[in-house]
């Protein structure tokens, strides 16, 4: 760190390219969380400085830039990325140098670096869940469709062990490039709507999640049929796909727009006087939202940057987020998070309709029993 008089902290967050449409909410999220907390009077009086760099959703960019902002721009502390394979780039850079990386997105599990605070979803917090609603609402013969890459990849092999666990069957896995427009999804659909499974588990991210909503809607199919089920389909996202094609549709995630609490309220009103909307709030916008602020609150402990003591700060450190508590885990680095299912309304918005009881201890190698976990068990909700 130079001997600046501000906190200078690297923000690397696609505002171009294939995954933009989620990380242009993540970096809102993020630079909604450095006002309020520069406004407050800043950590031990100096500011918190983003240095922002664009990777164009480029994965080999947020590596090279990952090193840029160590090298020449001395930062030791970097939020970002929404891909794994995005982070799985930033990973090495980060341990060589012994930065912190800030990781603000649910992922696959199977990993663990001293070097990265996991602020979204493992599958335990949110497939796990997705499954046992699938099969128990509509029904075990589930087919798979994703973006192809090592998330989806990871996730659709978790899945499937818990889809059979559960006494299901996967009627098809397909996976398309990620920058597939609508028609690359012709052939996929025509074989959901031949084989109609009780639904559909996606892991189609980005702009292709859009178009993959899209060419089911054309071709006939609907969510309130057989609707599509994902761990990342999001409130910006569902906004481009429009009510008439995602209504029905599932999304299991920590946080969504309309939790009905004070806290989120309160959340929701900020980040629309800084922003001029609330149509962009996502679960990975509200994780990037809160690590900043646990961030902060572990630079005011330590009064320094030095990535060992503001490790030891973060370990086990709560949180009261708009989805409601959190906390970094002392054990793996992963967070503590709530479990909501979600299913797209008329209108285009989520209604919430069942949640875990409490946050739930991420596993991100699932050592934990799976789909009969009675820590799991699915509260109805009404609102929120
Ligand atoms: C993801 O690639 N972790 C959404």
């Amino acid at each position: 760190m130079t001997a600046s008089n501000t906190w200078r902290v690297g923000i690397l967050f696609s505002t171009s390219g294939v995954t933009s449409i989620i990380e242009k909410s993540q970096l809102n999220g993020t630079l909604l969380a450095i006002d309020e907390i520069n406004s407050a009077g800043g950590v031990q009086g100096k500011m918190i400085e983003p240095v922002i760099y664009d990777p164009g959703s480029v994965v080999k960019q947020y590596g090279e830039l990952a090193e840029t902002l160590i090298v020449e721009d001395k930062v030791n502390v970097i939020f970002g990325c929404y891909m794994s394979s995005s982070r799985k780039e930033v990973l090495p850079v980060v341990e060589r140098r012994n930065a912190l990386f800030f990781y603000p997105t649910l992922y696959e599990g199977f990993e663990y670096s001293p070097n990265v605070m996991y602020g979204g979803a493992t599958p335990n917090q949110n497939s796990v869940p997705l499954a046992k609603y699938l099969m128990e609402t509509h029904g075990n013969r589930i087919y798979f469709v994703g973006s192809d890459y090592i998330y989806p990849r990871e996730s659709n092999r978790v899945m499937r062990n818990v889809i059979r666990q559960g006494g299901g069957e996967v009627l098809g896995e397909e996976y398309v490039p990620l920058n597939a427009g609508i028609p690359k999804f012709k052939s996929i659909v025509e074989d959901i709507l031949r084989k109609k499974p009780d639904a559909i588990f996606s892991t189609v991210v980005g702009q292709g999640c859009i178009n993959f909503y899209t060419a089911y809607y054309k071709a006939g199919g609907r969510g309130l049929d057989c609707p599509i089920a994902s761990l990342t389909a999001n409130e910006a996202e569902i906004a481009e796909i429009g009510a008439a094609a995602a209504v029905g549709h599932i999304t299991a995630a920590p946080y969504f727009r309309s939790i009905n609490s004070d806290a989120n309220r309160k959340f929701l009103t900020r980040y629309e006087k800084k922003f001029g909307t609330t149509l962009d709030v996502t679960s990975c916008c509200e994780a990037a939202y809160s690590q900043m602020h646990m961030f902060a609150s572990a630079l005011q402990d330590c009064g320094g940057m030095d990535t060992d003591a503001m490790r030891d700060a973060l370990l086990g450190m709560n949180f009261q987020a708009p989805q409601g508590e959190i906390k970094i885990d002392p054990d793996n680095n992963h967070t503590h998070l709530q479990s909501r299912i979600a299913i797209v309304n008329q209108e285009g918005e989520f209604t919430i309709r069942s949640k875990v009881r409490h946050m739930i201890k991420p596993d991100p190698y699932l050592v934990y029993p799976q789909i009969n976990d009675w820590s799991l068990q699915l509260q109805k909700v009404i609102g929120g």
